[in-house]
């Protein structure tokens, strides 16, 4: 059977996760169930990349060990990963030791063979991107726009500017090792240009890997994490099964965003060429999702959380959101109003209306059996092109698929969804079955036949885009085994005859639009002033990742929407509402055990936190946030604006004129896309999360520094 084996990136442990790491892992899922689908023996890895300054940093703000920091928020990724039904196989934390291992084995090789050495070197170099740059230390960085910062270290270079002619010679012999084909002609540029020997080692920071023999250099933290590709599968391990796992894994295929395919395509081949391993088989690269036309990404504080629309639309809706809307390779943009109206157009209406028309009129006129044509029927022009559509769909899904056009390969199935729609409509199946007529009876078990075939048809192709709705129409079909079977062996007409279809429920109610992103929104408020009620106890992402999923006993995303549509939709909301207070109070017992357990730290790291009292000038609700308060602070030498997650215990009344305690030096971040410079401290009840703030008495200055 053949293999393919993908990975995703490994994400920065330093934030949570967010739906742009989401889209990434659920395009992974996707591939990697359509290839089952195809009968491969198809798996994928995922995990996160834990070292380097940047990690080291969020450690030290949070008041935490780097350790500690990356345990958190590492969990947070894989419970992320659960709650939204991705099935990766192998997930590696850069972190653990057997990786550590491998990466020394990995070093010996390339040291063995003669690609590395040791030098000096001084620059600009970026934390943010781990990455030495061109110009004078406090120029921008050009990837990201920060400012870099000098480094000067003795280092240990690898030779990769011997790797020029080598890599060149690849991507000629093997033309579709980077696509598409935009992000393959900026790498053979870049190459082309010259490469320049890397540094791959550092002693300015401590947060890393060891290079064996000479302790006080950690390893590149790109060199660290890429290896982990390969310690994920077993790489570096004596032990057998491991050894075999990596045999029949390796190499693989890598789904990366656009902006580190130079990382995987020049200096990842590199790597391996000069250790002597396999090379990858190629780089998959996406292009990024947008959110106010800018990439979502935490620092620009422009991020949405996948979890809210879990909860609210399921997150077959979200996976065929981001893989219907956004065109593969190239940028995307979200929106909540544009994903419900997905939502509520495509799976709805269109497919949704389908399947419950269809099985409906089985149960009334069939007695809920498959009907089956009579022998030897003379299909209509109808009933044929609808024959036609559905193998159409199945093969430009598959050629689609296999090329990464997702968005052109669900069109196709809509074509057919669409088409069926027609067809009743043509049909009337309805008008059928109020004549008497045994030629009318016959043509009314026909079309319903079609339609059931057709929508068997279509769970199989969805199967990999939405897994659980798919397996929901193919249990009420009551159809044996699941969705998932292969698509190669698709062919029409196998319903088995006198096949009886299950109870029906709808698969996709509809949604109140307004009422839909409201939820969206609330939930997407609480759980970042659940977060950020953490970050006041003891450093946000340790203590709010440390939290058990906010919904570890919320419903399945299949009774959240059935209760959307059918109950009273507020109610799907309060269900996950109820859990956020839950999520808060955990976090922040997360944090007072922090407090009792967590590495002792030195006053002066305690003095990296300027707290200063403040007094509150205005404060007000910020619209559709139920949890945030806008307030601006008084703090003596200039007044800030600061967000807090305290509108639920405290209102603007209760806090103008009010003293308080603030983080001064934080870096400013947006909530709700307000701009929050500093934080107010809050002591969080264990109970109930509930916010108190810390006070001074009134005649305590303005800007009085806490020590
Ligand atoms: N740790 C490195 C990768 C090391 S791989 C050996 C890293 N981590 S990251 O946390 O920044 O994740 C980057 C990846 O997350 C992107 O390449 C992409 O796959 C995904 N995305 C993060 N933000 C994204 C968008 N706004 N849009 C699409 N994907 C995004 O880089």
């Amino acid at each position: 059977m053949s293999r393919f084996f993908l990975t995703t990136p490994l994400y920065y442990v330093n934030a949570r996760p967010h739906l742009g790491h989401a889209y990434s892992t659920i395009v992974a899922d996707t591939v990697v169930r359509f290839r089952q689908q195809l009968g491969e023996n198809a798996s994928f890895l995922t995990g996160t990349d834990e070292h380097g300054q940047k990690i080291q940093r969020a450690a030290e703000a949070a008041g935490i060990t780097p350790q500690q920091f990356a345990d958190a928020n590492a969990a947070r990724f894989r419970e992320e990963w659960d709650r939204l039904g991705l099935r990766y196989s192998y997930f590696i934390r850069t972190s653990e030791a057997r990786h550590a291992a491998a990466v020394a084995a990995v070093f010996r090789r390339m040291q063995a063979n003669g690609h590395i050495y040791k030098g000096e070197y001084s620059g600009a170099y970026c934390v943010h991107d781990e990455l030495y740059v061109e110009g004078q230390p406090g120029d921008v960085c050009p990837t990201c726009g920060r400012p870099t910062e000098k480094l000067t270290e003795e280092n240990y270079y690898f030779r990769l500017s011997a790797f020029q002619q080598p890599l060149l010679k690849l991507y000629e012999e093997q033309p579709e090792f980077i696509r598409p084909e935009s992000r393959r002609n900026e790498v053979l540029a870049f190459v082309q240009a010259g490469l320049r020997d890397l540094s791959i080692s550092r002693t300015s920071i401590r947060w890393g890997i060891p290079v064996p023999g000479d302790e006080k250099h950690v390893f590149y933290v790109w060199l660290d994490a890429l290896c982990g590709y390969l310690t994920g599968i077993g790489y570096g391990s004596e032990l057998p099964a491991d050894r075999q796992r990596f045999q029949d894994l390796w190499p693989a295929w890598h789904l990366v965003g656009k902006e580190i395919v130079r990382f995987h395509a020049v200096y990842w081949p590199a790597f391996l060429m000069a250790a002597g391993l396999p090379l990858p088989r190629g780089i998959i690269a996406h292009g990024w999702l947008l959110f106010e036309e800018e990439k979502m990404s935490k620092s620009r504080g422009n991020v949405v959380r996948a979890e809210p629309i879990r909860r609210v639309l399921g997150s077959d809706a979200l996976r065929y959101f981001l893989l219907r809307e956004i065109s593969f390779g190239q940028d995307g943009s979200f929106s909540y109003d544009s994903l419900v109206s997905r939502y509520n157009s495509d799976l709805a209406n269109d497919w949704g209306n389908l399947a419950s028309r269809t099985l409906n009129m089985i149960h009334r006129y069939f007695g809920g059996k498959i009907p089956y044509p009579a022998a030897g029927v003379a299909w209509l022009h109808g009933d044929l092109e609808i024959m036609r559509l559905a193998e159409q769909a199945r093969d430009e899904l598959r050629q689609a698929f296999d090329q990464h056009h997702f968005a052109r390969g669900l069109e196709s199935v809509w074509q057919l969804i669409a088409g069926l729609n027609r067809y009743l409509v043509d049909q009337e199946p309805w008008a059928l079955a109020e004549k008497n007529d045994s030629g009318s009876r016959s043509r009314l078990a026909t079309v319903l036949h079609i339609a059931a075939e057709g929508l068997r048809f279509i769970a199989v192709l969805l199967a990999s885009v939405l897994p659980g709705s798919a397996n929901r129409l193919w249990t009420q079909l009551g159809l044996e085994g699941d969705a998932a079977q292969r698509i190669d062996g698709l062919t029409w007409g196998k319903i088995p005859v006198d096949q009886a279809i299950a109870p029906i429920e709808p698969l996709f109610p509809r949604l109140e639009k307004a009422v839909a992103i409201e939820q969206l929104r609330r939930l997407e408020t609480e759980s970042e002033a659940a977060a950020s009620s953490g970050q006041a106890a003891a450093g946000q992402s340790a203590a709010a990742a440390s939290a058990p999923p906010a919904d570890a006993t919320a419903p399945t995303p299949a009774a959240v929407m059935d209760k959307a549509a059918t109950a009273v939709p507020p109610a799907a909301a309060s269900a996950p509402t109820a859990n956020a207070p839950a999520a808060a109070a955990a976090g922040t017992q997360a944090a007072a055990g922090a407090s009792g357990s967590a590495a002792r730290i030195a006053i002066d790291d305690f003095a990296k936190v300027d707290m200063r009292v403040g007094e509150v000038k205005t404060a007000e609700r910020i619209p559709g946030a139920t949890k945030l308060l806008k307030l601006t602070v008084d703090i003596g030498t200039e007044t800030r604006q600061i967000v807090a997650g305290i509108a639920e215990a405290y209102t603007p009344f209760d806090l103008v004129g009010k003293k308080v305690v603030i983080v001064a030096n934080l870096e400013p971040r947006k909530l709700r896309g307000v701009e929050s410079n500093g934080m107010i401290v809050a002591a969080s009840d264990p109970a109930t999360g509930k916010p108190t703030l810390v006070s001074v008495p009134a005649e305590t200055p303005n800007g009085a520094r806490l020590r």
